[in-house]
């Protein structure tokens, strides 16, 4: 994605979409910062307290080619993310044909279309450059999320049991997959 696009909420608020560059750090940290204090994020892997990310890796792996890491601004505050990291593209036989894929966005603006749209782009990206297949993992309770990946034509393809332990309870991961046709 070459320049910044703009986009509608359905609740009519209009957010500014882009790329994040390695000197958007301190707005991914920010954001970070809010996100894993989220109702939002229970059914995922983030945490409150979760250790910092390093500058210097993140600046080199959003500014990374192989990675796409999309944006959303309300003005001057980054309120959303959606990321596709190539798996092993130096490996000839894994060539980084598929895409780890995952979204965040704050509680506040979710369910507005905004995952949606992420989607599309990132998906859009994905097949100019390449990318034979995206991949993402959703703990089975994050319902919202698993909506959102199979109205985008994911598929459910396997299951890690108990990966993780919410409020006492196992957490199973699904897998989903989609092979993205020529
Ligand atoms: C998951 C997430 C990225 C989805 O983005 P979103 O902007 O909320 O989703 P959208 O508004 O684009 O909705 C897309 C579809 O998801 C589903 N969906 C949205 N909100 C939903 C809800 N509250 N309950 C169930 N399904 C829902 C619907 O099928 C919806 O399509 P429709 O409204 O056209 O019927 C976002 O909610 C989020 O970041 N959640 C917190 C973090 C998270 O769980 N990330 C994924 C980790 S794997």
């Amino acid at each position: 994605m070459k320049r910044a696009i703009k986009f509608k909420l359905k609740n009519g608020k209009v957010v500014t979409i882009r790329r994040v560059r390695g000197t958007d750090y301190d707005d991914m940290m920010k954001f970070f910062d809010k996100i894993v204090r989220d109702p939002s994020v229970k059914y995922t892997s983030q945490y409150p307290g979760q250790p910092k990310k390093d500058k210097e890796s993140s600046v080199a792996m959003y500014d990374n080619p192989n990675n796409l890491f999309l944006g959303a601004w309300d003005g001057d505050k980054l309120i959303g993310e959606s990321t596709i990291t190539r798996i092993a593209p130096d490996n000839p036989k894994m060539r980084g044909l598929t895409g780890e894929t995952g979204s965040l966005i704050l509680d506040k603006y979710t369910s507005n279309g905004l995952g949606g749209k992420l989607k599309t782009l990132v998906e859009k990206w994905a097949r100019e450059n390449g990318v034979h297949k995206l991949y993402a993992e959703v703990f089975h309770k994050n319902i919202r999320s698993l909506n959102n990946l199979m109205k985008h034509g994911y598929q459910i393809v396997g299951i890690k049991h108990d990966a993780a332990i919410v409020d006492n309870e196992w957490m199973h991961i699904y897998i989903l997959e989609k092979i993205l046709e020529k």
